[in-house]
């Protein structure tokens, strides 16, 4: 591969939730990256009536699409299998069912193709993106905010990560959606409780910081999603006003509790890290895409000396290209193993971290 300096093409494949992804994404032989193709179909509407994400449902809908997906994807990049390096699978952490779709079919090309078959870590597809993007390669400070994980992590190179950080209870996203479903408007929480937050007041609801000061980069949401709850039902039936001043205090509370933490681990990343190393901190993950929360890690990492890299908002949420981009990057570390794989419903970036401290089962 590689051999007369040719660019390689991976064709990244993602079902680990409710988006289906094909992507082909390319990587040259001095390490940059681009999009040859991506698309990413939501499956937002099979899941509307539920209130969240039906895992058998969302299999179906991976299995119905996934094909045509990744025949339209080589189409729109103009090229075949032969053209075809490797293809990268998420492999895990996600919905079994799901992830097994992305993988019996990923596996199915590669033994009826011959084409190397990498499976991928969704967490490291979000945590690498910023290499696709922006050419921003580890080391880096990595805030990672999806709908399942909120974790802190030194990212020290590609397949290096140690945590620092995690969350207690609820992951950043969820607390989002769960707030959403409260306040009646809808799935996925995050963009509505976002829409409603402009224009609202963000100091109307005194709603606590959580972890606010503590020594460890953890984080907590429970007890303000609690406390948002309670406001709500002191004031019973509520206004558009009410909803809009809750979701900006809520979003308010978060963005001030997630930069205190990230302060706190951006000390940690200084002290971790030799002195001349460049001091990055990269947000990712779905809740990356939240505007307040964007413009309050900018303040802080500027504080701190850190220059901030988040990806495009298109890529924030879950996509195929991510994928394909950490498979061309594990394979240009040597860290592709050829070997048989199985889907991980479970898949820690780092498998060394100890559980935290009264942690409610996440890691
Ligand atoms: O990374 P992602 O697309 O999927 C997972 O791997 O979980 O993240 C989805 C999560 C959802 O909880 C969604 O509500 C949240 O990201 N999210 C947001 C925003 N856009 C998506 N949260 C806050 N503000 C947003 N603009
Ligand atoms: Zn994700």
């Amino acid at each position: 591969m590689n051999t007369e300096g040719k660019p390689t093409y991976i064709l990244g494949i993602e079902t680990s939730c409710d988006e289906t992804g094909a992507s082909v994404v390319m990587r040259s032989e001095s390490g940059a990256g681009a999009i040859v193709s991506n698309l990413v179909r939501s499956q937002l509407k099979e899941h509307a009536a539920f209130g969240g994400v039906v895992p058998e449902i969302a299999a179906r809908a991976h299995g119905e699409v996934l094909d045509g997906m990744i025949a339209a994807a080589l189409g729109d990049a103009g090229l075949g299998f032969d053209d075809i390096g490797a293809i990268a699978v998420t492999a895990g952490p996600g919905l079994i069912g799901g992830l097994l779709v992305g993988v019996v079919t990923a596996k199915a090309l590669g033994l009826a193709r011959g084409i190397p078959v990498l499976p991928v870590n969704h967490l490291e597809g979000h945590a690498l993106t910023v290499g696709l993007t922006e050419g921003v390669k580890p080391p880096y400070l990595l805030l990672l905010v999806s709908g399942g994980h909120s974790q802190l992590l030194a990212v020290l190179g590609v397949g290096r990560y140690e945590r620092l950080g995690t969350t207690l209870d609820d992951a950043l996203g969820e607390a989002f959606d769960k707030t959403a479903k409260l306040l009646g408007l809808g799935f996925p929480g995050g963009p509505q409780v976002e829409r409603w937050a402009v224009g609202g007041d963000p100091s109307r609801f005194a709603l606590p910081r959580p972890m606010q000061g503590r020594p460890e980069p953890h984080f907590s949401f429970s007890g303000l999603k609690t406390a948002l709850r309670l406001e709500a039902v002191k004031l019973g039936a509520l206004s558009p006003r009410d909803i809009h001043d809750l979701c900006a205090s809520f979003e308010q509370a978060i963005a001030e509790s997630v930069a205190d933490r990230v302060r706190t681990a951006m000390a940690m990343f200084r002290r971790r890290l030799a002195a001349d190393v460049p001091l990055r901190l990269v947000a990712a993950g779905g809740v990356a895409a939240n505007k307040r929360l964007r413009a309050t890690l900018a303040r802080q990492a500027e504080r701190a000396g850190f220059s901030l890299h988040v990806p495009p908002i298109a890529l924030c949420g879950d996509n195929a290209a991510m994928i394909a981009w950490a498979g061309a990057e594990r394979m240009a570390h040597g860290l592709a193993d050829a070997s048989d794989f199985e889907a991980r419903a479970r898949w820690p970036l780092d498998a060394a971290a100890p559980k935290a401290m009264g942690a409610g089962g996440k890691g």
